[in-house]
């Protein structure tokens, strides 16, 4: 009998269940009854209280569709669950011990691990503790290194894009200029892909610091050619230029005494201030994690899940599957583990966007 344990970690996206359901079903298609999958509760944390549900076969039927995840999920325990006898180290042994120790009293034969980022840095520790993980990347925010996209990012996309077309005719209407604010917190690529594919005239991610007198320009330059209207599509991490030069410290301490909810407001109190313009403010949110995987995330998450089985089957551990170059490729967790792919400013899609004459603020 083999036994398996999956968990999702960190924020949920589209095609966490179409996932499981790959790796599952052909697990059970090669393995039959020969199988067990046990799922633990909520990420991380059902691995280290030992919170599981004995997972059947059916369990995986009927969720390919279905948005967010069977499993539940936390974010990766680290920073949120400080050991209380040690509150000060970030990556308390405690947790990494009981988290070793669920999975050796299961004897685990494989643990699949499906998460961004944070999961990974786990995912490497428990590897590294002899736990014989396989993983798989998702994240709506496309910034897991080692893989060319993760499930989740197209489906948000597809929202983000949805929303920014809705608001292109409100915005037309009435003339007036809005900041639709996207989810991506440290890397742009969701906010880069949505305002490129909705025709945004602006777009703030976070890796081109901005100028407000480059994004006022920019707005100026529309109403001259008697454009009534302009969309910004501004990523919520998005920072200004004299917030680049500030040390993260410094940057969090200076938002402190903001009385905004978020950077589009503040961006958007800036430009009424200095432009005179009627500004509104969109902020999709969580709205952009939610619902049904699109095909592609369906057609991805199924991919990778059946590699991630393969992998499994030839006992081949401590590895992410990724694709690179429309290929399945399985990359060392060490390689992932702690580092991210952000937008580059030589990407393909900025120049193409720049020779549209869209502005990056900068
Ligand atoms: O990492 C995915 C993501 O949706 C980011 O884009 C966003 O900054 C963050 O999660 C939001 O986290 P939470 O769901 O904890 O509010």
């Amino acid at each position: 009998m083999k036994i398996i344990g999956m968990l999702t970690s960190g924020g949920d996206c589209q095609g966490l269940n179409t996932a499981l359901r790959g790796v599952a079903k052909a697990l059970y298609e090669v393995w039959q009854d020969d199988v067990k999958i046990i799922g633990f509760l909520d990420g991380f944390r059902g691995l280290m209280e030992n919170d599981i549900r004995i997972m059947q076969p059916r369990d995986f039927s009927g969720i390919l569709t279905v948005g967010g995840t069977i499993l539940g999920t936390s974010r990766q325990p680290f920073k949120q669950m400080l050991d209380p006898l040690d509150p000060l180290r970030d990556d308390s042994p405690t947790k990494l011990k009981a988290m070793v120790e669920t999975a050796n009293a299961h004897q685990l034969d494989a643990l699949v691990v499906l998460g961004g980022n944070g999961t990974h840095k786990t995912a490497h520790l428990l590897s590294e503790k002899g736990v014989p993980v396989v993983s798989l990347p998702k994240t709506i925010d496309n910034d897991l290194w080692g893989t060319d996209i993760t499930f989740g990012f197209q489906s948000a996309v597809n929202i983000a894009t949805d929303v920014i077309d809705s608001i292109h005719t409100t915005a037309t209407s009435h003339g007036r200029v809005f900041l639709i604010e996207l989810m991506g917190n440290k890397a742009g690529w969701l906010t880069l892909h949505a305002g490129v594919a909705g025709g945004a005239d602006v777009i703030l991610i976070p890796e081109i610091p901005y100028d407000l007198d480059i994004i006022i320009e920019a707005l100026e330059k529309r109403q001259r050619q008697k454009k009534k209207f302009s969309i910004i599509a501004i990523a919520e991490g998005a920072i200004s230029k004299k917030e680049a030069d500030m040390s993260k410290k410094e940057r969090r301490d200076a938002r402190m005494d903001w009385h905004y909810p978020s950077v589009a407001y503040k961006v958007a109190h800036d430009l009424e201030q200095k432009t005179g313009q009627e500004i509104r403010v969109t902020v999709p949110g969580h709205y952009q994690r939610g619902g049904t995987p699109c095909p592609f995330d369906r057609v991805l998450a199924t991919t990778l899940g059946t590699a991630a089985a393969s992998l499994i089957q030839k006992e081949t551990f401590g590895y992410m599957v990724g694709t690179r170059q429309q290929k399945i490729k399985a990359v060392p967790l060490a390689e992932v583990a702690g580092r991210r792919r952000d937008v580059p400013e030589d990407d393909l899609l900025v120049q193409s966007a720049k020779a549209l004459g869209v502005s990056f603020g900068n």
